[in-house]
């Protein structure tokens, strides 16, 4: 089953009640340590891809200019009951992260936290990324991944089934993702599920 917008538009609606009720506590010390590796200083902007009920939002230092985007108006509806964030401009977008709508170069820093296992097409999402970043920028991934060089077991397979129905893919690989694009790995650290969620940091060349 292949990952799609309309599907994800859906599933989204239906997360959107209760996605910070389930999984804002587990994901929230990964989330800290991404926002503390991308370290977004005051005076930059910075664009939060699949940006969600906004949990991000909650690290952002004063200072600092936000764009938030995502494809489900459900989900941005929940991001938006955590506005304003204190010092901080923050616009919320209703938009695609394959096709985003802004300007090449625009923004210091870009976050993808649990965005590039849930677009249906991962490679698109990470040249969007890389398109409105900055050269020099800092890009952070929070995600889950295969680990290079390794094919899914059988039981990952069957969970993955499992995994896309509720609005995510298990078994992507960064290094395919991120191949030939403009970018470097200046630093990846395994995070939660014993390293099958990573944090990474990567610089716009
Ligand atoms: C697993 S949630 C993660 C939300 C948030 N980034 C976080 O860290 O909690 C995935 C989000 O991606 C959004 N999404 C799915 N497909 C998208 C697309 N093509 N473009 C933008 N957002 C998308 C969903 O609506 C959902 O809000």
């Amino acid at each position: 089953m292949q990952m799609n917008n309309r599907r994800n538009r859906i599933v989204y609606r239906l997360w959107a009640p209760v996605y910070d009720a389930v999984l804002e506590r587990f994901f929230r010390d990964a989330r800290r340590r991404a926002l503390e590796l991308v370290d977004v200083r005051a005076g930059e902007r910075v664009c939060i891809i699949g940006i969600g009920t906004g949990s991000d939002l909650a690290y952002l230092r004063a200072g600092v200019s936000c764009v938030g985007l995502d494809l489900s108006e459900a989900m941005l509806a929940q991001a938006r009951r955590k506005l304003p964030v204190a010092g901080c401009e923050v616009e919320l977008r209703i938009g695609d992260a394959q096709a985003l709508p802004f300007e090449s170069a625009a923004f210091d820093a870009v976050i993808l936290n649990l965005i590039v296992s849930v677009v249906p097409d991962p490679r698109r999402c990470m040249a969007e990324a890389l398109r409105v970043a900055r050269p020099g920028a800092r890009i952070v991934v929070f995600d889950k991944f295969l680990p290079e060089g390794s094919e899914p077991s059988l039981g990952r397979s069957v969970s993955n089934r499992v995994a896309k129905l509720l609005g995510t893919d298990l078994n992507r690989h960064m290094g395919e993702i991120i191949a030939g694009l403009p970018c470097e790995i200046e630093h990846d650290e395994p995070s939660i599920l014993g390293g099958m969620y990573r944090v990474t940091l990567l610089r716009r060349t």
